[in-house]
């Protein structure tokens, strides 16, 4: 079936942009995707659409998540999730390089297709190849009745309401929230305790106050925008968690600002793109407040010595860092999906600094229905 969305979700809202007002709408969606889904009784939650039992969700032997630019983003997040809370071995690829190599398809691995508008040509193209060769085939979808979400078997709405804008911003959150959703129904059923259970669910009740906040700064970010508008190109870094949160940030600055980015994995910046590092080329770094943070603060060091700027998002002040944005704290599971929020804003403003057609960028189309 299809559900229209209501006519009234097009309007602008007293913004200028739809990305601005997608940014902000994210509290609101945040708390849609969790409505109905919290089951305090059992420390879980209830996901209705996913036709997976619990001896079937048992049987999950590895999981692997499948979509394009920032779908694919918010799968590299949800397979941290699956494999911290669920401890099942998951990974993301992008959905357009699977369907090209001829895959193993194994009847013990639970595959996700990812996708905001549920029509992108080479997602489809993956789930109807699984499907050819019998996998179990789950949707994380946003558009409801759209043609992944009809033909997967299953899976979890992500209830994030039109997005016009081409640039991602509130499906992406609630696609990272959806993910730590299944990954706690998978976990629970499996062996996250039921005071892990509770902690996860207090932290993702926590999330649309914790977003607001963010927002609340936005003024800071507008500033910081302007500052680093005119880098030559911008390295997005983070480690684990922080990493797909970097790619993100990433693939937001290019698309609406046309400045040029790149995103690495922190540890591997000795490898080679250090030879990058210069004032005109600031890096961003992505540092939240868990066991790896002295790592990271080693990786700001060995920039500075380059003397390269830093913009740091983190959980504190750092001091290496020229600026730092400082978000709230939440469960470590959950610091991705909190912590992209001001880099989307960054994005925003950089763009808008520049004079760019933020709501339809060059080159770009909604969703790519073509090969
Ligand atoms: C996001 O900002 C992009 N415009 C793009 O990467 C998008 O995420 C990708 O094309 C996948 O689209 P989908 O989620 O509708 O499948």
């Amino acid at each position: 079936t299809t559900v229209e969305w209501e006519a009234e979700s097009y309007d602008m809202g007293g913004h200028d942009t739809y990305m601005h007002k997608e940014i902000h709408e994210q509290v609101d969606a945040v708390d849609r995707v969790l409505r109905g889904r919290i089951d305090d009784r059992f420390s879980t939650v209830r996901l209705g659409g996913l036709n997976l039992d619990a001896r079937e969700a048992r049987g999950v032997r590895r999981v692997k998540i499948l979509g394009c630019g920032s779908a694919y983003h918010t799968g590299l997040i949800g397979a941290q999730l699956i494999e911290e809370l669920a401890r099942i071995p998951a990974d993301a690829e992008p959905a357009s390089e699977f369907r090209y190599r001829n895959p193993v398809v194994d009847p013990d691995t639970l595959y996700i297709a990812v996708s905001q508008s549920g029509e992108t040509y080479d997602t489809l193209a993956a789930v109807q190849e699984l499907k050819r060769k019998g996998a179990r085939v789950l949707g994380v979808v946003n558009v409801v009745g759209s043609a992944i979400a009809r033909e997967t078997d299953g899976g979890v709405y992500v209830h994030a309401g039109p997005e016009v804008c081409v640039v991602s911003t509130k499906c992406f959150t609630n696609t990272a929230v959806a993910f730590a959703l299944l990954a706690l129904h998978l976990g629970r059923i499996r062996d996250l305790s039921v005071a892990d259970g509770k902690r996860i669910i207090a932290g993702l009740r926590k999330l649309p106050e914790q977003i607001a906040e963010v927002l609340s700064g936005e003024e800071e970010i507008k500033k910081l925008a302007a500052e680093y508008a005119n880098a030559k190109s911008m390295i997005f870094v983070g480690r684990v968690r922080g990493y797909p949160v970097a790619r993100e940030a990433s693939l937001k600055l290019k698309e609406v600002s046309y400045v040029h980015a790149e995103a690495y994995p922190a540890s591997e910046l000795k490898h080679g793109p250090l030879a990058l590092i210069e004032p005109e080329v600031p890096t961003v770094a992505v540092l939240p407040d868990d066991d790896l943070l002295e790592k990271n603060r080693a990786t700001l060091e060995e920039i500075k010595a380059r003397s390269g700027r830093i913009l740091a998002v983190a959980h504190r002040e750092q001091e290496k860092a020229d600026h730092t944005i400082v978000v709230p704290r939440n469960e470590v599971e959950l610091d991705p999906i909190l912590m992209g929020i001001p880099l989307q804003l960054l994005a925003y403003h950089t763009a808008l600094a520049l004079g760019r057609d933020i709501d339809k960028p060059r080159n770009l189309a909604k969703s790519v229905t073509v090969e």
